[in-house]
């Protein structure tokens, strides 16, 4: 699995880079780069050690993780209404598009896998993208031998990936945890095939109370400016709609889908 494990720096931090080996002595850890400027440390590891396992012994080292605020809920993200809001939305997905062997998809910010797991088993192969290492090994931990032969898991964004092979990214909300969307979507336009598509379901514009006291990059999404922006970057809009809605804390936030397809400009 390959993991990145982002650091608060200091500039004597940035004159060694003494990370480079604590990392790279853990058992299963390999290709570690540490970019001590950044504060990004980028590994590969096996099942012999866990990314939360990596935390703790750069913590223990005297680095400070910037906080990976799903930590707390990884374990309990399964939760009968949200793999319930997940099979809804894979539905609504369904009734417009169509997914195929052939296909090789990317889930990103796919927290515990809902949504990529439920397709799995009808495409090729499953890029798992998400920077919560909680949420990551809580799906590596539900993934059979089988699943894991035609699945990657990736920590960190979509920044990180590099091919430019993918036929679907699926965000299902993820989107308003990403501060530049604009960015966002240039990089979805190079990750994807010609007549790639890009389906996007997250809430429509709130007040903020959906993550109260909690503040998130976007409190949600005014859906005729978020399609005006594929549109601006070389995508053309399929779907736009409102299709469901989401209750939390007794107040309900409308869902929207918004299916976008990279073309020629
Ligand atoms: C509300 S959860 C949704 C998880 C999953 N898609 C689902 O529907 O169950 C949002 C997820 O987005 C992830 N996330 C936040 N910022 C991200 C980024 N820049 N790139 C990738 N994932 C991100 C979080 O770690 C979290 O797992």
């Amino acid at each position: 699995m390959e993991t990145k494990i982002n650091i608060k720096t200091t500039n004597s931090c940035a004159l060694k880079n003494p990370l480079h080996g604590i990392v790279n002595s853990l058992p299963g850890v390999y290709g570690v780069e540490a970019d001590m400027f950044s504060g990004v440390i980028k590994f590969n590891h096996t099942n012999e050690v866990s990314a939360i396992e990596i935390e703790e012994a750069v913590r223990s080292a005297g680095y400070e993780i910037i906080k990976d605020s799903f930590a707390e809920i990884a374990n309990e993200w399964d939760t009968p209404q949200r793999v319930k809001m997940v099979k809804d939305f894979v539905t609504e997905v369904r009734s417009h598009i169509r997914f195929s062997g052939e296909d090789i998809i990317v889930d990103l910010g796919c927290g515990t896998g809902l949504v990529g797991l439920e397709l799995l088993d009808e495409v090729k192969f499953c890029n798992f993208i998400d920077t919560s290492a909680s949420m990551l090994d809580a799906l590596e931990s539900k993934l059979s031998y089988a699943q894991l032969e035609r699945s990657a898991i990736l920590k960190g964004s979509l920044m990180d990936y590099t091919g430019s092979e993918i036929d679907k990214i699926i965000a299902h909300n993820s989107m308003h945890h990403i501060e530049d969307i604009n960015a966002l979507i240039e990089r979805a336009k190079r990750t994807l095939k010609p007549g790639g598509v890009f389906i996007v379901a997250d809430i429509l514009e709130e007040d903020g109370s959906f993550h109260y006291p909690e503040v998130v990059p976007h409190n949600g999404f005014n859906t005729t400016k978020l399609a005006n922006l594929f549109e601006s970057i070389g995508f053309k809009i399929l779907i736009n709609r409102i299709y469901g809605k989401q209750i939390k804390k007794d107040k309900e936030y409308q869902k929207f889908i918004i299916i976008a397809k990279n073309i020629e400009l």
